[in-house]
């Protein structure tokens, strides 16, 4: 099994997310940390401990950044509701699970004990990495790469040209993406062909309780524009953790915009070299096989038993 730590902000394409990597035979998630960014922090770790309480796995959660480095959080509780999860009457939060060290703390710690390397796998704003990154500078060399959920070669979800977790905190993804590990970019480029449809939240609704939750996760999902499908933004990352075949990926140089009037936030994304000949630090997932994905995603929400 590849052993990974997932950091979110459930965040209702994150609980699904979730959901495929706990269920996962070919995933070990060693930690989950928390960071604000859909919403508010408590909320998204009292969303992390209910979904644990609901399939009743334990795993360590560790409680991370509250806002980002420098911005104010400007959160997305208009996608995902006030809680962040709305929709669903969830048991209450699985507490015991929750350790009482800094998610910073948390991801070193398992990095250093770790026998083999650790692939991150941060599905919110990047504060923890980047925190981590400088707090703990050795930790590059427990980490076998970052395959993150962010940025976009094109436009953007929360600015005209920026992606909601690279905009949330550009100072951290800044620093990310500029650590010299290998990190794959999971962006808007392939979540917005990642789509589930209402006949597919039909056939999940029989998948069981899990299937009932997503479902009911979903009526509430941007208060319902099934109608053109639902972006399944951070199923992504498993997906390409689990059946990389289904995506296209071009290595390239990204940066982050940090000084633009209406681009800050926005990833950079060369694959010409008009930057020069700095390093390609990223590989870019640039296209994805829609209909792959939906039978992968309906697949993988299936075994979640
Ligand atoms: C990202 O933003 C969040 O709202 C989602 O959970 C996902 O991680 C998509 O831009
Ligand atoms: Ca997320």
């Amino acid at each position: 099994k590849r052993p990974i730590i997932i950091d979110t902000d459930p965040g209702i394409d994150d609980a699904i997310a979730i959901a495929i990597a706990l269920f996962s035979e070919e995933l070990d998630v060693r930690l989950i940390t928390t960071v604000a960014g859909n919403v508010g922090l408590e909320n998204v770790t009292n969303n992390t401990l209910k979904l644990l309480a609901f399939w009743q796995k334990d795993v360590p959660v560790a409680k991370g950044a509250a806002r980002p480095l420098v911005l104010p959080l400007i959160d997305a509780a208009n996608v995902h509701g006030l809680s962040g999860m709305d929709g669903y009457d969830f048991p209450s939060p699985a507490k015991h699970n929750l350790l009482s060290i800094h998610a910073v703390e948390a991801i070193y710690q398992e990095l250093v004990s770790s026998k083999e390397k650790i692939t991150l796998v941060p599905i919110a704003p990047l504060t923890n990495i980047a925190l981590l990154l400088r707090m703990h500078p050795d930790a590059v060399e427990y980490i076998e790469e970052i395959v993150l959920m962010g940025g976009s070669t094109t436009r953007g979800n929360k600015g005209v040209m920026s992606e909601f977790n690279i905009a949330t905190d550009p100072e951290a993804a800044k620093i990310v993406f500029d650590c010299g590990l290998p990190i794959v970019m999971v962006g808007l480029d392939v979540g917005w062909k990642a789509l589930v449809y209402r006949e597919d939240s039909d056939k999940i609704m029989q998948m069981g309780a899990t299937g009932e939750m997503m479902v009911s996760l979903f009526q509430k999902y941007r208060s319902g524009t099934f109608n053109t499908g639902l972006k399944m933004y951070d199923p992504c990352v498993m997906a390409y953790l689990l059946q990389p075949e289904m995506f296209e990926v071009i290595p390239g140089v990204v940066d982050i915009e940090l000084d633009g009037k209406m681009t800050k936030g926005m990833t950079i994304v060369d694959f010409r070299g008009y930057l020069g000949d700095r390093p390609k630090n990223a590989r870019v997932c640039v296209d994805i096989d829609g209909q792959m994905f939906r039978q992968w995603l309906l697949a993988s929400i299936a075994a979640c038993l």
